[in-house]
């Protein structure tokens, strides 16, 4: 039976105490209505309708590449309410999931487990609580069947003792749903049209309710304040971390790493403390993260160093390079096997060639290396002349000395030698020898002013 998702985002959020609605609040670097979105669309489904009302703007603006349907809820009557403005965008022959944008880490397999051939009746996904405080109570008759859902406020003190609590997260016929929804009201504390009224008018009706439950009650927590919403972000990067560890990874402290992307990481990686990981990053067999070190949408090959404190940015590192520390590597930088870049080193949309070196305090920009070269420490590459960018192309076996300059647009030829302290203006031929430095001058017996 086709699928479709109604995802409630319209509330306000106002214990975020933000401009930003509640659902573009980041977990893991995503908005938290992208990962409901996401679930939604693994689960396979074939309509995707989100009910936005507080910020509604921003919020389609953020989220302008979802494959959804936008319905607009002026005003926040109620959860009822709010299923009832989705279920206008839904085939209604459909089976409809409801989820809430706030609610970001429901599990697939949760959700599958719920969706589990539940043909005519209506599906609901609930959880024991320690402390039900504010949700609502499961209301069960003598066969355990389910028979009503009690709001915290509307509950009597008896009802309130109830652990088993409501998730929010249920699923029935879109007609089951709507000729249901269409017979509740807003008689109760809130004076809203409670989503959760149906369970009692489908008990009088003789439609089942079948229950299911997460693997904790992390799936169904949403975020009302910014103290859950670093609750669940620790929940979900440690769920990272194990199934990393799982995998093979070695984490110096799994509670000190952050993923915050898809990240592909091979067996036999060891990743030290204070690592981030952001958008696509790939790291190979073998490779050791030191402390401190960002990674973002890189590919990083086997057997790699990147010692600490480092930042990469959009770069591809092949096999056998060592990184660092304190090395920044920006977008479109390309480090060839076996090549070597150290400490406060930075590249930029450059090659370095196979086997080569830039060790030390260099900055290399739109350059392109070949293989064995040697960087001095402190060598720049002039790329920029104030309005266009220009090239330095350095071939093979090429050593600069220290403290040089290399004003682009510039070639230097295989087997150069530049001496220390060179400004490079021209191209230069293969195997020549450049020195371009004032040659040294002595005046003896020289005499510094002195302060009286
Ligand atoms: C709701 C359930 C409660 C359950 C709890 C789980 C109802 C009446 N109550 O309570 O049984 O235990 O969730 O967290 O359903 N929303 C709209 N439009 C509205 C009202 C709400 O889009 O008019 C959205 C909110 O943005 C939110 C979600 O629906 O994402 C839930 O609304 P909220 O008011 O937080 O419900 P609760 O009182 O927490
Ligand atoms: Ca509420």
């Amino acid at each position: 039976m086709a699928l479709s998702v109604i995802i409630l985002a319209a509330g306000k959020g106002t214990r975020m105490k933000s401009a930003l609605p509640k659902v573009l609040h980041p977990l893991a670097n995503k908005p938290l209505v992208e990962h409901v979105y996401e679930t939604a669309k693994k689960l396979g489904a074939e309509e995707i309708v989100i009910v936005y009302g507080h910020g509604g703007e921003q919020v389609k603006a953020k989220c302008y590449h979802f494959d959804a349907r936008w319905v607009e809820q002026k005003e926040q009557l109620g959860t009822g309410h709010a299923v009832q403005h989705g279920l206008e965008a839904v085939n209604l022959e459909n089976d409809v999931l409801v989820l809430y944008g706030d609610v970001p880490l429901t599990t697939t397999d949760s959700l599958k487990l719920l969706l589990e051939d539940f043909n005519n009746k209506i599906a609901l996904m609930t959880v024991k609580l320690d402390n039900p405080f504010g949700y609502g109570r499961i209301i069960r008759d003598k066969h355990d069947k389910v028979v009503a859902i009690v709001e915290q406020k509307d509950a009597s003190d008896e009802q309130k003792l109830i652990a088993e609590v409501n998730s929010g997260i249920l699923a029935a016929k879109g007609r089951t749903l709507n000729d249901l929804l269409n017979r509740i009201d807003n008689k109760n504390v809130q004076g809203e049209y409670y989503l959760t009224d149906i369970f009692s008018l489908a008990a009088n009706d003789g439609i089942e309710v079948v229950t299911s439950h997460p693997s904790g009650a992390w799936e169904v927590e949403g975020v009302n304040n910014r103290l859950q919403l670093a609750t669940l972000e620790r929940i979900h990067q440690m769920n990272i971390a194990n199934e990393l560890m799982t995998n093979g990874v070695a984490l110096a402290d799994p509670a000190r790493l952050d993923v915050r992307g898809d990240v592909d990481i091979s067996n036999d990686v060891f990743i030290d403390v204070n690592v981030v990981l952001e958008g696509n990053v790939k790291i190979g067999k073998g490779t050791t993260i030191g402390p401190n070190v960002v990674i973002i949408d890189s590919t990083i090959g086997e057997n790699v160093v990147i010692k600490s404190n480092c930042v990469i940015e959009s770069t591809i590192i092949e096999n056998n390079v060592d990184v660092g520390p304190f090395a920044r590597l920006r977008p479109e930088t390309h480090l060839h096997e076996k090549s070597r870049v150290g400490n406060f080193v930075e590249i930029k949309k450059s090659a370095i060639g196979k086997g080569s070196k830039v060790n030390h305090l260099s900055y290399i920009g739109d350059t392109e290396m070949g293989a064995d070269v040697n960087i001095g420490a402190g060598t720049i590459t002039c790329n920029y002349d104030g309005a266009y960018k220009h090239k330095t192309i350095i071939k093979d076996k090429v050593f600069v000395g220290s403290d040089s300059q290399l004003v682009a647009p510039v070639t230097i030829g295989q087997g150069v030698t530049i001496g220390a302290g060179a400004t490079i203006t021209k191209d230069v031929e293969d195997d020549a020898l450049v020195i371009s430095r004032v040659p040294q001058r002595h005046i003896n017996g020289w005499k510094r002013p002195q302060k009286k």
